[in-house]
């Protein structure tokens, strides 16, 4: 068996994390008891490029049960949990990751995922599709088909099939309605704090807290600062979101305007260069910046390097850098994914719905092997709402039925 990972020694540790996120993750405990019995996967090699966390590893888990061969590797070089990577090691996955790889690293055990010839492809991100289209010949051809997990991965996938170079059928994970709904917002809403807090200890009541983006994401982030009691300033350049962010109550400005007053920053954009060098040098001395958006591209990390005169890590995931105007601000979790980095990602309960449709979207794309188009896909409705009646389910909620006379009613158009 190949695999590349820090310490398998931690692998007791990272069982017991697993086990602790298998009882919060109910919607896959019900898939997998299925898969058990109906091997709908008996035979399917899968690549995947996901986190590394104890909630991968319980969707690995429900793939390894439905009979397939796993090959893993890390969508982002800060965020694999090195107890859990070990902890599948010894279950006989093909695990390629660890804290702390280096941009090389990163993609060398991406390439050792492609390599391995997978039918079915999961990313998060888009960095294994990228890499199957772009640096290797012949391998994604012959995949069955591919998921993904996150806007901004959706975001590249597009723009591949726009340009006529998409080679297997992608169902975008990330636009079913029970993942994006409850993951992007109320996932990275509560972890995205959970990082900053974790590494700073700050108090968010009374601070003012400026959030870049008023999508999913952002909007989960502002709800819950404004929660702990931070007053709240959203940056945006879509009008419409902007406006919605001050029919929800917020501050709207720019981010110029907000550089000067903000507490703390939290870029949710997928956006490159939201914080610039020119922010940077209007910020109050103490500022804060984080990232929760997918890639390490949101706060202009190599301005704010230019822009200092000593450096220096002051906490874990703690960086200050003192700026030539004598103020200091600092940046977290080097501008990656804080929720990910400085914490442990978004709590299992929600990464349960994520998870449950990555599982279940895989099924799919090997019920339907060949009969797909090769485009960018949304996930059946059915299957989605399946996840929802499953998670109710799990939380012993009943909702009501339309009776026939309510379905006549709604399926009428007569005076
Ligand atoms: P989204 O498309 O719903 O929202 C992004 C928003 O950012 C949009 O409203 C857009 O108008 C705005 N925006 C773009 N450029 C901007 C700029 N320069 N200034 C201000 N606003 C700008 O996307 P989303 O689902 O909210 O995802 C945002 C990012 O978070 C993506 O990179 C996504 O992959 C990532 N993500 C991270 C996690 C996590 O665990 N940290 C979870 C889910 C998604
Ligand atoms: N993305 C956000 N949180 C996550 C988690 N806990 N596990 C895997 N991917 C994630």
């Amino acid at each position: 068996m190949s695999y590349r990972i820090k310490d398998l020694s931690l692998s007791p540790q990272g069982k017991r994390q697993i086990e602790w996120a298998e009882r919060h993750m109910l919607v896959l405990k019900l898939i997998r008891e299925r898969f058990v019995k109906e091997k709908p996967l008996e035979g399917v090699r899968v690549g995947a490029v996901l986190h590394v966390t104890k909630e991968t590893a319980v969707l690995v888990r429900t793939l390894l049960a439905g009979g397939a061969e796993v090959w893993l590797a890390a969508s982002n070089p800060l965020s694999t949990q090195d107890d859990v990577a070990a902890a599948l090691v010894e279950e006989g996955v093909h695990v390629f990751a660890w804290r702390g790889e280096s941009a090389e690293e990163y993609l060398w055990a991406i390439s050792q995922i492609a390599k391995s010839g997978p039918n079915v492809v999961i990313d998060d991100g888009g960095d294994l599709h990228a890499y199957l289209h772009d640096k290797e010949r012949g391998i994604a051809e012959r995949i069955w088909g591919g998921t993904e997990e996150t806007t901004t991965g959706v975001i590249r996938l597009k723009a591949m099939e726009r340009e006529g170079v998409l080679k297997y059928p992608v169902i975008a994970v990330n636009n079913a309605l029970t993942k994006f709904l409850f993951d992007n917002r109320y996932g990275t809403g509560q972890s995205a704090l959970d990082g900053i807090i974790r590494a700073t200890n700050i108090l968010f009541a009374g601070k003012k807290v400026v959030v870049a983006g008023y999508g999913w994401v952002g909007r989960g982030i502002a709800q819950r600062a404004r929660g702990l009691g931070a007053r709240v300033i959203v940056t945006e350049v879509d009008p419409i979101r902007a406006l919605e962010a001050v029919m929800d109550g917020f501050d709207v400005m720019s981010m110029d305007k907000a550089a000067e007053v903000g507490d703390v920053f939290i870029t949710a954009t997928g956006n490159i260069n939201v914080i610039d060098g020119r922010h940077i040098e209007k910020m109050k001395d103490g500022a804060l910046l984080a990232n929760a958006g997918h890639f390490n591209v949101e706060i202009n990390v190599k301005a704010l390097e230019e822009l200092a005169v000593e450096i220096r890590e002051v906490r874990p995931y703690v960086k200050e850098f003192k700026l030539k105007n004598g103020k200091r601000v600092y940046l977290l979790a080097e501008g990656r994914l804080v929720n990910l980095v400085a914490a442990e990602g978004h709590p299992s309960e929600v990464m349960d719905m994520s998870f449950a449709n990555q599982a279940l979207a895989v099924e799919y794309i090997v019920k339907n092997r060949g009969r797909l188009p090769v485009k960018v896909l949304t996930l059946p409705r059915e299957i989605d709402e399946n996840v929802a009646r499953l998670k109710l389910r799990s939380m012993n909620i009943e909702i009501d039925t339309l009776t026939d006379e309510q379905r006549r009613y709604l399926e009428s158009w007569k005076v």
